[in-house]
C-alpha cells in the first residue's frame, strides 16, 4: 500500500494523506541554517549545531510521535471554526491534502470548507533564515473573513539544557517586538551575540510571545485558547516559554488569492555592536532589518526559491543515469544523491530518530559519507576532511565524534574504536580521485586540535595506517578496541551493570580480541595509501605498505577463514566469533562484504565462496541480514550486539549500511545480476508499494529493516541519517554501473545485470562532461571503449588534453 507517489519530473515525492505510518520528513537548508520538517509541518530548526544552537523547540518521543512544529492555523472568523492546513496539530479532516517534499523545500497544501491554503517552506541559499510562503485562496461564492495564525516555540539555547534545566530556563526568557517582528533574545543580555526573529509580511493585528497566553492553561497546540477565541493577546514573555505567534486578519473576496510570508531567522551581531543604543539592553537591529525586509517581499522570495531549485539541478546534474530500472534512475538521479547531502550535513546528529543532542559528527561516519557526497561540493568535502583530521590523536587514533560548532573531539565518547583511523584514508582517497586536488595532502593539520602539532595531511594518513600495525593481536589480526565498524560488537566491555555505555565501558586490557573486519579495512586502506604514496614519488613507502597488506591478507587466509566464509572476530578468550563452531552468530555479513570489496580472496575463490554463503544464509527478500543465527540471549563477552532482541539492529537486523559492501563484492567477482538484485531489495523506491510494511519514507534509506527473526520482518526504522546513503550511491554508481573515479581519469567498468541491454549516463568529472552509452553485446563484463569514436586501450578515459569540455564515450560489453 502506498501513501503517495514520486513526481520525478519535479524531483518531488508527493504524499497524499497526512497519516503516514511514521512522520515522513524532509530537510530544509544545506549550508548553515537547517530545519527538519515532517509531512504535517512538524519539526524544528537550528543553526549549524542541533544541540548548541537550536532555534525552535521540539519534544522527541512524543505522543503523537510527531508533535510541535511550524504550525499555521486558519480560523473562519464568522463561524469561529479553526483548523490546521497541514493537518497537525488540530487534525481536522482536510480535502486535497498534499505534501510535496522536494529538494530543500516542502510544500504542504490542503482545502477546508473551500478555503485552500498552500505553504512553501524553504531556506534560501546563503541565508540563515527560513521562509513560510502561505498562499490562501477563497473558493467560496461569498467573502471569507479569516484569521491566520503563525506559531513557533523558541528554544535558542542549549537543547540539552532546554530539556533538563527548567529551574533556570523558566526565568530567563526575553523578547522584543518591533514593527510586528518578534525578536527572541534570551541570554543575549549576557554571552550570546545571536538572536532569533519571526516576521510577517502583512499587517500584524495581534501577536503573542508567551506560550501560556496563546495556548491557555491545561490545553495543548491542538486547541490553543487564543486561536479558539480568535484573538491573540499581545503577551510579552518574561521567562517561562517564549514563543512567536502572529495574527493576520484576511478578508478574501470570492476567488481571491492572497499571499502571506513568514520569516523565521537567526542573526549574529558583532560583540561590540550588540545593543542599540550601545548603553541600552535593546537588540541592535540595524544589520538584520534589511534581511528581514528583503524576504518579506514576494518577488525576492520567488527569486530565492528559483535559485534554490537551480542549485539542486546543478548538483544533481553531476551524474544522471538512464537505465532500464526506474528505481535505479530515481534513486541515483534524485533521492540518493539528495540523502547524501543530508548525511554529509548532519552526520548522525539530527533526524526524527537522532535527537540532535547526543551525537556530534562521527569520525568513521563522516569519512564514509564522503563517498556519496564528494562529487557534489568538493570544497566542502575538503574542509570536512581537514576538520576530521584535526581531531586525530598523535597515536593515529581518533576521537569517535566531534561537535560541529566547536570542531573539537568529544571527550565523552573518547577514542579507541580501532577501525576509525582507516576511514580517513578511504575518505581522502575518494576526494583525490574525484578532484585530482593533490594539494590537500600538504595541508598542515594539527593533532587533537593542538596548535603547534601540525603535520601534513599525508603524515596523518601514514599514522592512521601505523595505528593498526602498532595494535596487532595474538593471531596477527588487528585488535578491535572498543568496537570496529559494528559499534555493538564490544569484545572488551563485559558489562553487567544496567545503563552502562557499551561503547565507553572497557573492562578488559584489549590485548586479545581481534577484528577480521578491521583486517579487511586495513587491506583496502593500505592499498589506497600505497597508491597515493606511489604517486607522490614515495616508492619505498608504497612498497612497504603493500608488504604489510600482503601480510595481512595472509593472516586473514590463515586465521580469518572459516571454511565457507570469513570469520568475524576473536573474543577476549581468543574464541572465534562468526564461525560454524559458534552456537549462534555463526556467519556475519561485514567480513564477507568487506573482504571481497577490498579484494581479499579474489584469486583463490574465498571471496566467491563467502558470497555464496551470504546468499544461502543471510539474504532475505527485504535485504541481507547482519548475522545468523540471531543471538537469543545476552552474551557478556559480545556486548551490545546481543542486547537487542533477535532481528533488530545489529542482532540480525538488515543493517542496510553494509548491504552495499556485498553488492560491491559481487561486482568484484563479476556477478552483476546478484549485485543489482541485492541493490533492489533495499532500494526505498522499489519498496514503495509495501509502504505499510516498510513504514519509513519511500524516498530515502533507513538504517535498518527488521530481519527474519523479528516479528516485524521488513519494517524499516531510523530513516535518513545512515551510512547506507553514501554506500548505496557508491555501490550502484561506481561499481554496478561502474562509472568510477580514478586518479588517471574516469574508469568505466560496469557489472550490470545480464538482461540489461545497456544504459546511458552523463557524468561531470573534473569540469568535463562525459556522455556515456553502454551497450551489451555479450553476457560478460568485459568493456571495450571508444572515446569520441576512437577506440582506446583499457577501461579508463583520460581527461582531454586539448581543453574539450564534452566527451562521448561508448562502451561495449562482451
Ligand atoms: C551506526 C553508527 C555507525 C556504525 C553502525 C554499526 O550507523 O553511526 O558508526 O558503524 O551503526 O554499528
Ligand atoms: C550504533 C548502533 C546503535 C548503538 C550506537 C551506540 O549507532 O547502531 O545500536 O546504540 O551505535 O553509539
Amino acid at each position: 500500500m502506498k501513501f503517495g507517489y514520486f513526481d520525478d519530473e519535479k524531483l518531488e515525492y508527493v504524499i497524499t494523506r497526512p497519516d503516514t505510518p511514521l512522520p515522513w520528513i524532509n530537510y530544509l537548508g544545506c549550508q548553515a541554517y537547517f530545519g527538519i520538517i515532517s509531512n504535517t509541518a512538524g519539526g524544528y530548526s537550528f543553526y549549524r549545531d542541533a544541540r548548541l544552537r537550536r532555534i525552535t523547540r521540539y519534544r522527541y518521543n512524543n505522543v503523537p510521535h510527531d508533535f510541535g512544529g511550524r504550525y499555521i492555523y486558519l480560523r473562519d472568523d464568522e463561524s469561529g471554526e479553526f483548523w490546521s492546513p497541514s493537518w497537525q496539530p488540530t487534525r481536522h479532516d482536510l480535502e486535497d491534502y498534499t505534501c510535496r517534499h522536494g529538494m530543500g523545500y516542502t510544500l504542504i497544501g490542503s482545502r477546508y470548507k473551500r478555503i485552500a491554503a498552500h505553504t512553501n517552506y524553504f531556506v534560501p541559499m546563503d541565508e540563515n533564515l527560513e521562509i513560510w510562503q502561505l498562499t490562501l485562496t477563497n473558493h467560496r461564492s461569498e467573502r471569507a473573513s479569516l484569521s491566520v495564525f503563525s506559531t513557533v516555540e523558541f528554544c535558542l539555547w542549549d537543547a540539552q539544557d532546554d530539556a533538563t534545566n527548567f529551574q533556570r530556563n523558566f526565568s530567563i526568557g526575553q523578547v522584543e517586538i518591533e514593527d510586528g517582528v518578534i525578536y527572541h533574545k534570551t541570554e543575549y543580555r549576557e554571552r550570546r551575540d545571536h538572536f532569533a526573529y519571526f516576521a510577517c509580511s502583512d499587517k500584524v493585528d495581534a501577536f503573542d510571545t508567551q506560550r501560556e497566553a496563546l495556548v491557555g492553561p491545561y490545553r495543548s497546540w491542538d486547541k490553543p485558547r487564543a486561536v479558539e477565541r480568535g484573538r491573540l493577546t499581545n503577551s510579552i514573555a518574561h521567562g517561562w516559554a517564549p514563543i512567536g505567534a502572529h495574527q493576520v486578519k484576511a478578508e478574501l473576496a470570492p476567488g481571491e488569492t492572497r499571499q502571506i510570508i513568514f520569516v523565521l531567522g537567526y542573526h549574529e551581531n558583532s560583540r561590540d555592536q550588540k545593543f542599540d543604543p550601545p548603553d541600552s539592553q535593546i537588540v541592535n537591529k540595524r544589520t538584520v532589518k534589511p534581511i528581514i525586509a528583503k524576504y518579506l517581499d514576494s518577488g525576492n522570495v520567488d527569486a530565492a526559491f528559483q535559485s534554490l531549485h537551480r542549485y539542486w539541478k546543478g548538483l544533481l546534474g553531476i551524474l544522471q543515469v538512464d537505465t532500464p530500472d526506474v528505481h535505479t534512475n530515481r534513486m541515483v538521479n534524485i533521492w540518493n544523491a539528495y540523502q547524501c547531502m543530508a548525511t554529509f550535513n548532519m552526520s548522525r546528529s539530527a533526524s526524527f530518530y537522532e535527537s540532535g543532542i547526543g551525537r556530534g559528527l562521527g569520525f568513521r561516519d563522516s569519512n564514509q559519507d564522503l563517498l556519496g557526497f564528494v562529487q557534489m561540493v568538493p570544497a566542502r568535502a575538503r574542509e570536512r576532511i581537514l576538520d576530521l583530521a584535526a581531531t586525530q590523536l598523535p597515536t593515529g587514533g581518533a576521537y569517535h565524534q566531534y561537535q560541529p560548532l566547536t570542531k573539537r573531539g568529544n571527550n565523552d565518547v573518547g577514542s579507541n574504536f580501532n577501525d576509525d583511523p582507516h576511514w580517513l584514508i578511504v575518505g581522502v582517497a575518494a576526494y583525490l580521485k574525484e578532484t585530482g586536488d593533490w594539494s590537500i595532502l600538504d595541508e598542515p593539520v594539527p593533532y587533537d586540535n593542538q596548535p603547534g602539532s601540525e603535520q601534513s595531511l599525508f603524515e596523518h594518513l601514514q599514522r592512521s595506517f601505523q595505528y593498526t600495525l602498532d595494535r596487532l593481536g595474538p593471531h596477527g589480526l588487528p585488535l578491535i578496541g572498543r568496537a570496529d565498524w559494528n559499534d555493538c560488537l564490544n569484545l572488551n566491555c563485559f558489562s553487567d551493570t544496567p545503563g552502562q555505555s557499551f561503547q565507553t565501558t572497557t573492562n578488559k586490557d584489549g590485548e586479545v580480541a581481534e577484528s577480521v573486519f578491521i583486517a579487511g579495512l586495513f587491506v583496502l586502506a593500505g592499498r589506497e595509501l600505497a597508491d597515493i604514496a606511489e604517486r607522490r614519488g614515495l616508492a619505498a613507502e608504497a612498497k612497504s605498505y603493500l608488504t604489510e597488506v600482503a601480510k595481512m591478507e595472509d593472516t586473514i587466509r590463515q586465521h580469518g577463514w572459516d571454511g565457507e566464509w570469513f570469520l568475524r572476530a576473536y573474543d577476549d578468550f581468543g574464541r572465534k566469533v562468526g564461525s560454524k563452531e559458534c552456537s549462534e552468530g555463526k556467519i556475519f555479513i561485514e567480513t564477507q562484504g568487506f573482504c571481497g570489496l577490498a579484494g581479499v580472496g579474489l584469486d583463490d575463490g574465498m571471496a566467491a565462496k563467502s558470497l555464496e554463503s551470504v546468499s544461502q544464509y543471510l539474504a532475505t527478500p527485504h535485504g541481507i541480514i547482519l548475522q545468523q543465527p540471531a543471538y537469543s540471549r545476552y552474551y557478556l563477552e559480545l556486548g551490545e550486539i546481543s542486547s537487542y532482541p533477535p532481528g533488530y539492529k545489529e542482532n540480525a537486523g538488515i543493517f542496510c549500511h553494509n548491504n552495499p559492501w556485498v553488492m560491491i563484492a559481487e561486482t568484484r567477482v563479476g556477478n552483476g545480476d546478484r549485485a543489482h538484485d541485492y541493490y533492489s531489495r533495499i532500494n526505498p523506491s522499489a519498496r514503495e508499494p509495501i509502504s505499510d510494511l516498510h513504514r519509513c519514507e519511500p524516498y530515502v534509506y533507513a538504517q535498518m529493516i527488521a530481519g527474519r527473526d523479528a516479528p516485524t520482518h521488513g519494517e524499516a526504522k531510523n530513516s535518513w541519517l545512515t551510512g547506507t546513503a553514501a554506500w548505496n550511491y557508491y555501490a550502484i554508481t561506481q561499481w554496478i554501473l561502474g562509472i568510477r573515479t580514478a586518479y588517471d581519469g574516469l574508469q568505466i567498468a560496469p557489472v550490470i545485470p545480464k538482461n540489461w541491454p545497456g544504459f546511458k549516463a552523463t557524468r561531470i568529472f573534473r569540469s568535463v562532461t562525459y556522455h556515456l552509452t553502454i551497450e551489451r553485446a555479450g553476457e560478460g563484463n568485459h568493456v571495450a571503449l571508444e572515446v569520441d569514436g576512437v577506440p582506446v586501450h583499457g577501461d579508463t578515459v583520460s581527461p582531454p588534453t586539448d581543453g574539450r569540455k564534452e566527451v562521448s564515450v561508448k562502451g561495449t560489453l562482451t
